[in-house]
């Protein structure tokens, strides 16, 4: 297995262990779930299940389709935003919560949009690895 797709899998689960302890705490400490909902979502959804996704899906798609990925490059690329852009959103988000900051709306859009263009790599290094022509 590739290096960078085993550290796709690392990361998933890293984000699985922080995503499900944030819906632990807030369990624990109700009147601070509302701060941290979003953390909690995102870190599960975008963090654990898509970074597996990513991962097993760059492992198996070219097998499957007896290609070879598109582009190493754009894994690469695409593993560094995905993971700066949700470490952004994780870290900015409750503080956003709390208060209309505007330098910390700033990070929340910029670390936003830099999470939907690692989904956009994705989406266009996956469409280009498997397409039947
Ligand atoms: C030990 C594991 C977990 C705990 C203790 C936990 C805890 C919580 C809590 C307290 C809420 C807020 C519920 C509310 O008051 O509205 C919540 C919401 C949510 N959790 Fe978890 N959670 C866990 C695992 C997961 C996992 C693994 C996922 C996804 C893969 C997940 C996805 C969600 C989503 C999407 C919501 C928002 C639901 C909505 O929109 O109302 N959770 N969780
Ligand atoms: C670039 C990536 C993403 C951005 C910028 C984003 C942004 C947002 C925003 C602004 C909200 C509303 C939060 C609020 O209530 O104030 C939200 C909620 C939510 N998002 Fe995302 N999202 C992203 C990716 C995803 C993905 C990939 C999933 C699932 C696979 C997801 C699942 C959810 C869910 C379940 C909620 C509702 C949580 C709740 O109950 O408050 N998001 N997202």
């Amino acid at each position: 297995m590739e290096p960078v797709i085993v550290w796709y899998l690392r990361m998933s689960v890293i984000y699985f262990v922080a995503g499900v302890a944030v819906g632990l705490g807030m369990l624990l400490w109700p009147s601070e779930a509302g701060y941290y909902l979003p953390v909690h979502v995102h870190l599960n959804l975008l963090g654990f299940m898509s970074m597996m996704i990513y991962g097993v899906g760059y492992h198996i798609l070219p097998k499957f389709s007896g290609r070879h990925i598109y582009s190493p490059q754009i894994v690469k690329v695409q593993f560094w935003l995905a993971n700066a852009g949700l470490i952004g959103m994780a870290i900015s988000w409750p503080f956003h919560v709390r208060g209309d900051i505007p330098i910390v709306y700033t990070a929340l859009i910029l670390s936003s949009v830099i999470s939907c263009i690692a989904i956009f790599l994705f989406a266009i290094n996956i469409v280009k690895t498997v397409k039947s022509i």
